[in-house]
């Protein structure tokens, strides 16, 4: 198993990149059933979900369209508990199907804002696809994730697009914080 050290911290390997694939594939064979007749606007949340959605993306069988919104709520290893909208969304969402994608649902505070904002804003529905989902430290119940590449305990991962601080993002695999 491979192991890293980012900042003083050790972190180990756990899922690996055949893992994360096969998540990848059944998220988008839902979305691809569900949105069969549909031309969805996917919202890619960045910085994290970047690599994730450039997966998924290439799977997605149904005629779209793909757009990024940049927000921050992470400092570290914890939320801030504010989400900040660093880059905001240029397109119109009204009488859009909006599918929200999200490298992990934590708290679901982002999830929340972002739903906040596309009901404010009209949009005709609006679904969430994340790779990850933290389902005991969810606080918002209208953050559930409608589609979850995995689920993750309440240990802090990285790779795959997720961060510590910024860097580690570029890793192939998922690594958790050993204990
Ligand atoms: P939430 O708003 O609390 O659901 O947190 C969502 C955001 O927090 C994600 O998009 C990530 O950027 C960040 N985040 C939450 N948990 C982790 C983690 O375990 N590793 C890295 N980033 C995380």
């Amino acid at each position: 198993m491979r192991t890293i050290d980012e900042q003083g911290h050790a972190f180990e390997e756990w899922l690996t990149p055949a893992q994360i694939a096969s998540d990848v594939r059944q998220v988008a064979a839902c979305i691809n059933k569900d949105y069969a007749d549909k031309t969805p606007l996917f919202i890619v949340v960045l910085n994290g979900a970047f690599i994730f959605a450039s997966d998924l993306l290439r799977q997605i069988q149904c005629r779209s369209e793909v757009t990024f919104i940049r927000v921050s709520s992470y400092w570290g290893m914890a939320s801030t508990g504010e989400v900040k909208f660093i880059v905001p969304l240029q397109e119109e969402v009204r009488g859009r199907d909006v599918i929200i994608v999200e490298d992990i649902v934590d708290t679901g505070l982002t999830i929340h804002h972002l739903k906040a904002y596309m009901r404010a804003n009209e949009a005709a529905s609006v679904r969430v696809a994340t790779m990850l989902f933290k389902p005991d430290k969810l606080e918002y119940s209208d953050a559930q994730p409608d589609y979850i590449g995995h689920e993750v305990t309440n240990e802090f991962v990285i790779g795959y697009g997720l961060d510590y601080d910024g860097f580690m993002r570029n890793l192939d695999a998922i690594y958790k914080v050993k204990k």
